[in-house]
């Protein structure tokens, strides 16, 4: 008797998984992505729905409008009077990505405002304190990778496309006063990171600081004053070390 050839159910299990994941995708918003007719990528889409904290999104949406989406565990304290601006069609992601077991920690303090426009991530073990009053923007397709910090007491922005690594700082503040011969340094100073600028892992952003549209920020440097457009930087402090640069 003939052998049946056998049923090739594990070959089109895996077969069927790439028309599942771009079924899955089609489902979703492509606004998820505002730049661009890009649906999300499905690795993310999964990430965000495993471990969102749905209780908490939801209240944010209803509480402060446009959407927060919090993953479990994220530390998020908004004070009296402070504001949380997402536009519609603007999405803020708290805590999602990397395998660093510290959460992401939001702290908004009274009166402070976070905006966002478009797709903005900061991802776990990232600390962001907008002190009483203070303003921080983040524009369309950014993203502040783990363990990062960002304390803005004045004002802080970051353009649009901005790649800012893992363990980097960004402060607009001194904490404290400096005086030199008696002369009292400058304590705060508003920091703008223009477009499309990627800061290096462990760079730190000092403030009063501008950096120009498609600038790079080489690991580890100390940008103490402002860098040109499309220019490498690196060292401490910062020095322009090549021109004309471009990254993706
Ligand atoms: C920005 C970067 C990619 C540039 O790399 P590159 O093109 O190979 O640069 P080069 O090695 O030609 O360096 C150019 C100059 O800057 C110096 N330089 C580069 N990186 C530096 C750094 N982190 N600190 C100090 N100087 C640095 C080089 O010594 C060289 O100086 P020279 O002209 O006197 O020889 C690299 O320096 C860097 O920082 N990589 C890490 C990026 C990162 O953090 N990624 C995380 C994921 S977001």
């Amino acid at each position: 008797m003939p052998r049946q050839p056998p049923r090739p159910a594990r070959m089109l299990r895996n077969a069927e998984r790439p028309a599942a994941a771009a079924g899955l995708s089609r489902l979703l918003p492509s606004r998820l992505l505002p730049d661009s007719n890009e649906r999300p990528d499905l690795s993310v889409v999964l990430r965000v729905a495993l471990h969102v904290a749905i209780v908490r999104t939801l209240y944010l949406r209803v509480r402060y409008g446009g959407w927060c989406v919090v993953s479990r565990g994220t530390r998020l304290k908004i004070g009296p009077g402070s504001r949380l601006l997402i536009p519609d069609g603007s999405f803020l992601f708290l805590g999602f990505a990397h395998f660093t077991p510290a959460p992401c920690a939001v702290h908004l303090g009274r009166g402070a405002t976070l905006s966002v426009r478009g797709t903005v991530q900061i991802h776990r073990g990232t600390r962001v304190f907008v002190h009483d009053g203070a303003r921080l923007e983040i524009g369309n397709r950014s993203f502040v990778n783990d363990c990062s910090t960002v304390t803005c007491f004045q004002h802080i922005t970051i353009g649009s496309g901005c790649a800012i690594s893992w363990n980097t700082n960004i402060l607009d503040t001194s904490a404290h006063e400096l005086a030199i011969g008696g002369q009292p340094r400058p304590r705060s100073g508003p920091v703008t990171i223009g477009d499309q600028v990627w800061i290096g892992t462990g760079a730190t952003v000092l403030a009063g600081v501008t950096i120009g549209d498609g600038a790079v920020i080489a690991a580890g440097s100390v940008v103490a004053a402002a860098v040109p457009g499309q220019t490498l930087v690196a060292g401490n402090p910062a020095r322009v070390v090549r021109e004309d640069v471009s990254w993706h």
